[in-house]
């Protein structure tokens, strides 16, 4: 069971996860009333939910028919627990089905946007009108209640609404968690403030001052270390540790030879100088570099960096723990930026998940220094992560910094890694940032980036023919990098960051905008 940094009278809603893409939304929108929320595998023991004193449980919507033989179990001793529960989509079936209704094949399957309306007062639906735009994604419908149960709303076709307030059970057959229902908000404040009487008291200043305290009660005297990428997780993550023991947190920022132009001295700066934290940076890129030569395969660069950074990081904690132990110290922890998507991820129904990439993981470290781990984010949301950096006074450019891989450049440089090659994207990779900032786009795109291809064209600068590099443009919008719309940057924009690459960078004469999306591109081209 996770240990939640909530207080213990923190109000809590529990979400129990059916399977369905929109199960970790639902628990976002609840924290952003500032309530606390966390997603259980359905599978859960009640006694586990019981243990964290839920306001309300919530039935997550899901992929299966109740009548399929693989579906995700539930204890159905949930629906009487007496807590408020609402039922969403898949969710709403489960309670049909298990408390005597019947729940069967729609005769059309009803997806995407659908008018509902509401047909008896609910206190689900207060201050909602009484038609409302939602967003279906359900191929069973409820066709008849269970004893007890009236009906609130419904489509053309089907139920979509239904409701036992003796039973505080509440239940809808439409998705309010997401954007495509534009009432889904207040619906789910109905159900976690007004049914479930949840108070506000998942704030930042509450996140900080526990974990804080947590963080140090578990280390004591004992001492820390952090690897830092330059980027929001594991910054925030240091941040907090270092607020809880001060100088005993030792951070480790390693140049792979592949970070952006003039990176490794600037978060240098910003972390020493701006954040205050203790940081020992190793310039190890000729290893890097050494060991990306002849390699064009992009799994194999990401096994090679991953690796590599492995042995640097290795190689300087046993340095740290060396000198600590021979001063009497003992370095006994680890400090990584797990976030909660990578926790709900790998305790899901679905198993561990496969999209966890093993780089993100610092392995590998001696037996018998044994680190414990310390992951003061694993309870936040991305977004979560950058209020808290927010309130600790981090600066906006450490905190709206666009995501970065963590095999850096080498997997925007296609074919070989090289020094020369390496310095050619960096100069056309700072000028797209220049730009796109200067545009105001830096916050609208989630990533915008230079790539630069194997390829050579001619070209003509002044009297001479050229003949050198394309780089491709790519600029994205997305949610959360799963899939991602190419972004329709301003031609403006684009011909400035042409015209700029192409007079400024020695090595390329030919600039080319990526239109593809994702699926079924990548936002990466390795
Ligand atoms: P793709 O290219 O898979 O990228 O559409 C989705 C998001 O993940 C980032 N990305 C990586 N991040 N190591 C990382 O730390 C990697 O190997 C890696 N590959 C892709 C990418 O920048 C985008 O935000």
């Amino acid at each position: 069971m996770p240990v939640y940094t909530r207080g213990v009278d923190t109000s809590t809603i529990v979400i129990l996860d059916f399977g369905s893409q929109y199960t970790q939304l639902i628990a976002r929108r609840i924290r952003e009333f500032n309530v606390f929320s966390v997603v259980l595998p359905c599978t859960v023991s009640l006694d586990e939910v019981r243990r964290l004193n839920p306001k309300g449980v919530i039935l997550s919507g899901g992929p299966s028919s109740v009548y399929d033989a693989t579906a995700p179990k539930a204890d159905p001793a949930v629906l009487a627990m007496g807590l408020p529960l609402l039922g969403i989509c898949y969710g709403l079936q489960f309670i049909v089905h298990h408390l005597g209704g019947k729940v069967e094949p729609a005769p059309a399957r009803e997806y995407g946007h659908a008018p509902v309306e509401v047909v008896a007062e609910s206190a689900l639906f207060t201050g909602l009108p009484q038609t409302m735009n939602v967003w279906m994604s359900h191929g069973d419908e409820a066709k008849t209640l269970p004893e007890g149960f009236r009906l609130t709303a419904r489509t053309a076709n089907a139920v979509s609404g239904i409701a036992d307030e003796q039973r505080r059970i509440w239940a809808v057959q439409f998705h309010p968690e997401v954007a495509h229902t534009p009432q889904g908000m207040e619906l789910l404040k109905n159900f976690v403030v007004g049914i479930c009487g949840a108070q506000p008291d998942w704030t930042p200043e509450h996140f900080i001052q526990t974990t804080v305290e947590r963080i140090r009660q578990q280390v004591g005297t004992g001492h820390a270390i952090c690897g830092l990428s330059g980027g929001v997780d594991s910054s925030v993550a240091a941040v907090l540790v270092a607020r809880a023991i001060g100088d005993r947190l030792t951070c480790i920022f390693v140049n792979n030879g592949v970070l952006r132009k003039d990176e490794f001295l600037k978060v240098q700066t910003t972390m020493r100088e701006q954040l205050g934290l203790n940081v020992v940076a190793v310039d190890a890129s000729e290893r890097f570099l050494a060991k990306l030569a002849g390699v064009t395969d992009p799994e194999k660069k990401r096994k090679a960096i991953g690796n590599e950074f492995i042995a640097v990081f290795d190689d300087e904690a046993k340095k740290i723990f060396e000198a600590e132990q021979s001063a009497g110290e003992e370095v006994a922890w680890l400090v990584q930026g797990t976030l909660y998507p990578d926790v709900i991820e790998s305790s899901s129904v679905h198993g561990p998940s496969h999209t966890i990439k093993s780089h993100h993981n610092v392995g590998g470290l001696p037996e018998n220094m044994k680190l414990k781990l310390i992951e003061p984010l694993r309870d936040l949301f991305k977004d979560e992560v950058r209020r808290i950096g927010r309130d600790l006074g981090m600066p906006a450019e450490v905190l709206e910094r666009q995501p970065f891989p963590g095999p850096g450049l080498a997997v925007r440089i296609l074919g070989e890694v090289t020094a020369e090659r390496v310095a050619i994207l960096q100069e056309a990779d700072q000028i797209v940032v220049d730009e796109i900032k200067k545009a105001g786009l830096y916050r609208k795109v989630w990533q915008s980036f230079a790539v630069l291809l194997p390829v050579k064209s001619v070209g003509v600068m002044g009297d001479q023919r050229t003949y050198a590099n394309t780089c491709a443009i790519r600029a994205v919008e997305s949610e959360d990098g799963m899939t991602a719309d190419w972004a329709p940057l301003p031609y403006d924009v684009l011909r400035t960051i042409s015209s700029r690459i192409v007079s400024e960078v020695r090595g390329i004469n030919r600039v080319v905008y990526d239109i593809t999306s994702k699926p079924p591109g990548t936002i990466e081209w390795e």
